[in-house]
């Protein structure tokens, strides 16, 4: 049976443009499984950003629903949402510059509602740990490790958030090719082997060629290039 953890419902969403509202996003519908990897390819402009942005409740769709498990996340609360069922991975990491890397993970275990209180620190250590940072490399300042390992960094920050979904805007957008494979390793790892659901913009055709599902930003709607 499929089991549906995210839904965008019917999104439209648009700009002022030269006076005149263009629309990005029309009408655009899709449901997300549970546990799979799905990659979103379009070219610069298509609305990639955009459409993650109303995906992680950063911006509100004009009309349209975006559904976490059965419930609009209006009525979870935005923020709340943002805080509890997702995470989101940025190409340029988005870590806390004067913190390690270990520090950067438990910033995160401590921003939930259910807050861990006790082991925090070595929770963040196996986190980082089980994405290849070992602890010497944990206890250094995030920008003396190399681009990778801050990446890795980055998604065992969002690990620590132990949420569902995984959200990342071009995440290996910066990284050579070898280290853009091992990242997406990982992302499948966590799919298949944690029952995550990542859900990744990129305009890289090897990044989508590693996914589950590849989807298509096109003309505003979301199609399939290949999966089911
Ligand atoms: N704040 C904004 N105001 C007006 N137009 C915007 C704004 N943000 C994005 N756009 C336009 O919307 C389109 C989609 O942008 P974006 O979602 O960033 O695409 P992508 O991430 O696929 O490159 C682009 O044509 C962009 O110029
Ligand atoms: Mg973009």
């Amino acid at each position: 049976m499929k089991s549906i953890i995210f839904e965008l419902e019917q999104l439209s969403y648009g700009y002022i443009d030269g006076g005149k509202k263009r629309l990005i996003l029309n009408d655009l519908s899709f449901q997300f499984e549970k546990g799979r990897f799905y990659t979103i390819l379009g070219p610069s402009g298509s609305g990639k950003t955009t459409l993650l942005a109303l995906a992680s409740a950063l911006d509100a769709p004009e009309n349209g629903r975006v559904i976490y498990n059965g419930e609009d996340i209006k009525k979870i609360g935005y923020t709340k949402f943002r805080r509890n069922n997702m995470a989101i991975i940025f190409q340029k990491y988005n870590l806390i510059d004067y913190l390690t890397g270990m520090e950067n993970v438990e910033s995160n275990l401590m921003i939930m509602d259910q807050k861990f209180t006790k082991n925090r620190k070595e929770i963040a250590y196996q986190i980082l740990s089980s994405m290849g940072i070992v602890q010497t490399k944990a206890d250094r300042r995030v920008t003396k490790l190399s681009g990778g390992e801050q990446q890795r960094v980055a998604i065992a920050r969002a690990l620590a958030k132990d949420v569902d979904l995984i959200l990342g805007d071009e995440p290996t957008g910066a990284l050579d090719t070898a280290t853009a494979r091992e990242i997406i390793d990982l992302f499948k790892r966590l799919a298949h082997d944690y029952g995550k659901t990542i859900i990744l913009v990129t305009h890289s055709d090897e990044v989508a060629r590693n996914s589950d599902i590849s989807l298509r930003l096109h003309e505003g709607k979301l199609v399939v290039d290949y999966g089911e």
